[in-house]
């Protein structure tokens, strides 16, 4: 089936991912710092799918330790986890977020360049389609950025356009995700946060372990049904499938392509409260407190280009989303160790 480089595949959604590839029949190495995830996740990939794994521990920004994984290495293609995610400490540390997203990205097209690798996958975000446009989002809208974070996901998607353009054999597919949440159905792999979560179903599933108190709902005064906001939220496990669909595309078409991952349906933070509290069997001790900056009331995909280009769609509900991450959670307490 061929080789794939997987930066970031110890995190979050590298790790489901890489899963998928193996159940697949691709042979995958892994590079990832190790800056938010542990090195314990590679054992899980392997026990999960019963293949082995060939773990790097290098940062993507380094060309050596790159160089050498391609001089060892027959990649075939790369799919393009490694990255910093955190809005908020974006807008207090843009250096970082530049240096470590872009300068990283442009480190890798290099290495990729001068060893003939011509296809890669790439993780953007449904935050490209900024303030301006409204949902159902599709992927010929503008892109724009309100923080550093999503300004690099916007300029990594230009720099992979540009790269297509300079070379017709270069194939790149960028894959726009909603919100990405649940976990393995086995409960080994799974959202593992530094720190007090920033996102709502990691905060939920700490509030559900009594780590946390409760869950600020920022804000009930959006103009949606129940007044709190509005997502896409999608199963990891459909994401993860979903690029493998992208690796065979990209095998098979050259050029630049925007893809939405995301189920078309919105979600509110009440909806997935309730859906978090029949998977745990308890109640989750809630307040609602003022807007979050920068948040909007309303993000969903539309879905159709996937389904056309990829056949793919996503198969999960938010139940089952919940009832996974609450599993995860609950086998690992202290997170993947
Ligand atoms: P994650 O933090 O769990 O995974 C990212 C991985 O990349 C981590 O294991 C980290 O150690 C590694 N990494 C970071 N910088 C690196 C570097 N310079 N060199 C090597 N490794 C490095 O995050 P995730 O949720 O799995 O996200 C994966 C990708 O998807 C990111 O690019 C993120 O921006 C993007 N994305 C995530 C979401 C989301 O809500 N989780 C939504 C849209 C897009
Ligand atoms: C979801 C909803 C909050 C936390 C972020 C990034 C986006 C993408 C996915 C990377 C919103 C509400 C949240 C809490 C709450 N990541 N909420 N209490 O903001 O849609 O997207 O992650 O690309 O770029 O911005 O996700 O999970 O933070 O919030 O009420 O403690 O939950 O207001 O309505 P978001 P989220």
């Amino acid at each position: 089936m061929g080789k794939i480089l997987v930066t970031g595949g110890t995190g979050f959604i590298g790790s489901h991912t890489c899963v998928e590839l193996l159940e697949n029949g691709y042979e995958i190495v892994i590079v990832d710092n190790l800056s938010n995830s542990k090195e314990a996740a590679v054992g899980r990939i392997e026990k999960i799918s019963g293949k082995e794994v060939t773990f790097v521990k290098a940062d993507i920004c380094d060309y050596d330790a790159l160089s050498e994984v391609f001089g060892k290495n027959d990649i075939d293609a790369v799919v393009h986890f490694a990255g910093l995610k955190a809005v908020g400490e974006s807008v207090r540390k843009p250096l970082e977020y530049y240096t470590n997203n872009i300068h990283g990205t442009l480190v890798l097209l290099r290495v990729m360049r001068e060893n003939g690798c011509k296809k890669i996958v790439f993780s953007s975000s449904a935050t490209v389609y900024g303030m301006n446009n409204k949902a159902p989002y599709t992927e010929d809208m503008p892109t724009s950025a309100t923080n550093p974070y999503g300004y690099t996901k916007v300029m990594i998607e230009q720099i992979l356009r540009d790269v297509c353009v300079s070379d017709s054999e270069f194939s790149a597919v960028a894959l726009r995700y909603f919100n990405p949440i649940g976990a393995h159905s086995s409960g080994l792999i799974g959202e593992d946060p530094n720190g007090i979560p920033n996102n709502l179903v990691p905060y939920i599933a700490q509030v559900a372990s009594g780590r946390l108190e409760q869950l600020s709902v920022y804000g009930d005064d959006y103009d949606t049904p129940d007044g709190t906001g509005v997502r896409d939220y999608i199963h990891v496990m459909d994401l993860a499938s979903g690029h493998v669909c992208a690796i065979d595309y990209a095998m098979k078409h050259n050029g630049f392509e925007p893809v939405n991952l995301g189920t078309g349906k919105g979600s509110s933070v009440l909806e997935v409260v309730a859906a978090y509290e029949k998977a745990c069997g308890k109640p989750i001790p809630k307040r609602i407190t003022e807007r979050r900056a920068g948040d909007i009331a309303i993000c969903y995909a539309d879905a159709s280009k996937a389904k056309e280009i990829f056949g793919w769609e996503a198969k999960s509900g938010i139940d089952e989303m919940c009832a996974d991450s609450w599993n995860f959670t609950k086998m690992n307490p202290n997170g993947i160790n």
